[in-house]
């Protein structure tokens, strides 16, 4: 898949609006994996669609469960507590939330009713420690291996029929490295109760409660009731067996909510942020960051099935906190205190180091670039504010979480930023691992001045491939991307069609204030009518030029261009783009192509559609057209005296989009 090198966020001045959050991860992937268990079908609403849930989904398939989608239905034929598959290859990608508890799963299965499995991942995945739960394994008899580094995926499972588990004595599971481990265990377990209770035993303190929590709550719903004496020893009770409950729900995710908690408390301070899909009912741990973002000023009221949030006090206040409790949503905190009155202390956070990354070292290093002093310890991290920000390439190491948090860096203009500094995030698709729409949601609430957000213009006669180029320039950034000739088009269209005399400039001007037009993607709509073909026609297009060189066409259409400069970015291709109507563009492209190698082009292109033309009479044209875009007294067609001039007529659509990329890359304030 083509990954999208970077993300520039505009500086950003503002927040209100609400989102719906996607769903929980955590309760994702163990509902899947319980539905899978189970005897008869589960229905799962509101499932997480993401990276860590398709390879979920994926193994589950693999391991011959029927699943079936629904609008937002998602329906498991559960196993029944069997195998039906009993030789697979899994992977499964960076998802501790698979790889831990399938490979529990499938241990106990494996060494009860016989099979061969191998569990593996991506390159990170084998640097994230297994150890403890194989320890866990083995001395109930699973023939657990590691195919690679000990202590580490990828790991290979075996067992014959008729295996017996030693679970007569309890099982002992250390809970200081990660808590996924008690959890794949208490997911595993029950599927060998037959012989009596099975007790497990935490050794050394157990981290990360709270999603132990998910695991006891979940199994609840699933017909297992786990008995907890403290958070040392979990008993399964003897004959417990999983029972679907039919219909589940998965409720938002809490540490994505985060954002948008921690997004309130920076910039919503007139409009609240209202975050739907996790509230006062919600079982994860996560809703606990709720506390520490109120510790640090935010106005939060907690409702059923939504937060509400407003910024309550400025600069937020500095805290020190055992962050235990919340490992994810705690990384919001630490670039939360960007933007607090005095050094912030996060402590007891070693687990960052085996996540995704070592986010400890991540979030030290990147907070750093945004001109942060930060003290990065063992387990703790220390983050004073920026006395000057400065303008930083985020690196997100794979790790949605630190894309996620670090661009609410955005915000610095709160802060006092002068000069206000815009963030890149580098490979930004990376929250594709939870949270897919991350930046749409964020750009849906954002506000920000229209002088903060980027533009790169591209000039050019026509048949010279503007739009083509700017089109996958801005795909290839995120941007919105505004077809200024679309708009003279739709004019010329609309005039043709009410009759309005296409020579008086007033009466085109008055129509053109009465446009209603609608943009999506490359398609147009003209008072509710689709005319996306209609605007290719030629006769549209002569028709567009004759009237441009109306100045009072092009001043009625002035303002709508404007509107087109949202956040993150735009990319305007037309005539005068980079001259007058964004002047203050960071880029200008001047595109040339000799004349014939336009009327070969557009040629191929008419050709394509089934109109046969004939080329010497199309490069007639395209002169003709070109000599009135330049002679014309308005706007007339010419790089701007800063553009930079592209000579596309040896060039493909790929290399010219990678030619102005390049060039982007090194503007300043990144390159
Ligand atoms: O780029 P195009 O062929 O779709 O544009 C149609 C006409 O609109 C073109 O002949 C000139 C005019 N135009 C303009 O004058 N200024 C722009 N920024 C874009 C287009």
């Amino acid at each position: 898949m083509f990954r999208i090198p970077f993300l520039d966020l505009p500086a950003l001045t503002g927040a209100a609006g609400t989102v719906k959050l996607p769903g929980s991860k955590s309760i994702s992937n163990r509902v899947l994996l319980l539905a899978g268990l189970s005897a008869g079908a589960t229905t799962v609403r509101g499932l997480l669609d993401s990276d860590d849930t398709a390879v979920m989904l994926d193994a589950l398939r693999t391991l011959g469960c029927v699943i079936e989608r629904d609008g937002d239905a998602t329906r498991i034929g559960g196993l029944g507590g069997r195998l039906a598959v009993h030789e697979a290859k899994l992977f499964l990608g960076n998802a501790g939330t698979a790889m831990r508890p399938l490979a529990a799963t499938l241990a106990v299965l494996a060494t009860r009713h016989g099979g061969r499995f191998e569990l593996a991942g991506v390159a990170r995945m084998h640097e994230r420690p297994i150890g403890d739960l194989v320890d866990a394994l083995r001395p109930l008899g699973c023939d657990v291996g590691y195919l690679g580094t000990p202590g580490y995926p990828p790991l290979a499972i075996a067992g014959h029929d008729g295996g017996r588990l030693a679970t007569a004595a309890p099982i002992r599971v250390r809970g200081d490295v990660s808590s996924q481990f008690l959890t794949a265990l208490l997911l595993a377990l029950p599927l060998a109760t037959d012989t009596g209770d099975i007790v497990i035993e935490v050794v050394g303190e157990l981290i990360s409660k709270p999603y132990v929590e998910i695991t006891l709550n979940l199994l609840a719903r699933f017909g297992i009731d786990v008995r907890r004496d403290g958070w040392q020893r979990f008993t399964i009770p003897g004959g417990s067996a999983y029972r679907t409950p039919g219909e589940i729900w998965v409720e938002g995710d809490a540490s994505s909510a985060s954002y948008f908690v921690a997004l309130g408390a920076i910039a919503a301070t007139a409009e609240p942020i209202v975050v739907e899909g996790v509230g006062r009912d919600s079982i994860q741990g996560d809703m606990r960051f709720v506390d520490a973002a109120v510790a640090m000023g935010a106005d939060v009221a907690i409702e059923p099935g939504r937060v509400v949030v407003r910024r309550g006090a400025w600069p937020l206040k500095a805290i020190t906190l055992d962050a235990n409790h919340i490992p994810d949503a705690a990384m919001t905190l630490a670039v939360m205190a960007l933007y607090a009155d005095a050094p912030t202390t996060l402590t007891h956070i070693a687990s960052w180091r085996v996540k995704e990354t070592d986010r400890i070292a991540a979030m030290a290093s990147e907070l750093r670039k945004l001109g942060a002093d930060v003290v990065a310890g063992d387990d703790f991290l220390r983050v004073t504010p920026p006395p000057r920000w400065r303008a930083a390439a985020i690196e997100t190491y794979d790790d949605h979480r630190m894309a996620m948090c670090l661009s609410l860096a955005a915000f610095n203009p709160l802060a006092g930023a002068t000069p206000s500094v815009p963030v890149r995030i580098l490979d930004p698709k990376c929250v594709g691992k939870t949270f897919p729409d991350y930046f749409e949601a964020l750009f849906a609430l954002a506000r920000t001045e229209p002088r903060h957000v980027p533009v790169i213009t591209i000039d050019g006669p026509t048949a010279s491939g503007k739009g083509t180029l700017a089109t996958g320039v801005a795909a290839a950034l995120g941007y919105q991307k505004l077809d200024s000739g679309s708009l003279y088009r739709a004019l010329a269209l609309a005039a043709m069609r009410r009759q309005v005399d296409t020579s008086s400039g007033p009466a085109l001007a008055a129509l053109a204030r009465r446009l209603e037009l609608r943009f999506d993607g490359d398609r147009l709509w003209l008072d509710g009518d689709e005319v996306s073909a209609d605007l290719r026609l030629e006769v549209v297009g002569s028709t567009a030029s004759r009237i441009s060189a109306l100045p009072e066409v092009r001043e009625a259409l002035h303002d709508l261009q404007l509107g087109f400069r949202r956040a993150p970015g735009l990319v305007a291709d037309g005539r005068d783009m980079g001259t007058v109507v964004f002047p203050d563009a960071a880029l200008k492209v001047f595109l040339t192509a000799s004349a014939a190698m336009r009327a070969e082009r557009r040629h191929a292109q008419l050709l394509s559609r089934g109109v046969s033309a004939n080329i010497d009479d199309l490069r007639a044209d395209l002169e003709a057209r070109d000599a009135r875009d330049r002679s014309r007294s308005v706007a007339p067609l010419k790089p701007a005296e800063d553009a930079l001039l592209l000579d596309n007529s040896a060039l493909s659509a790929d290399q010219s989009v990678a030619q102005v990329l390049a060039w982007w890359a090194q503007r300043r304030p990144f390159g």
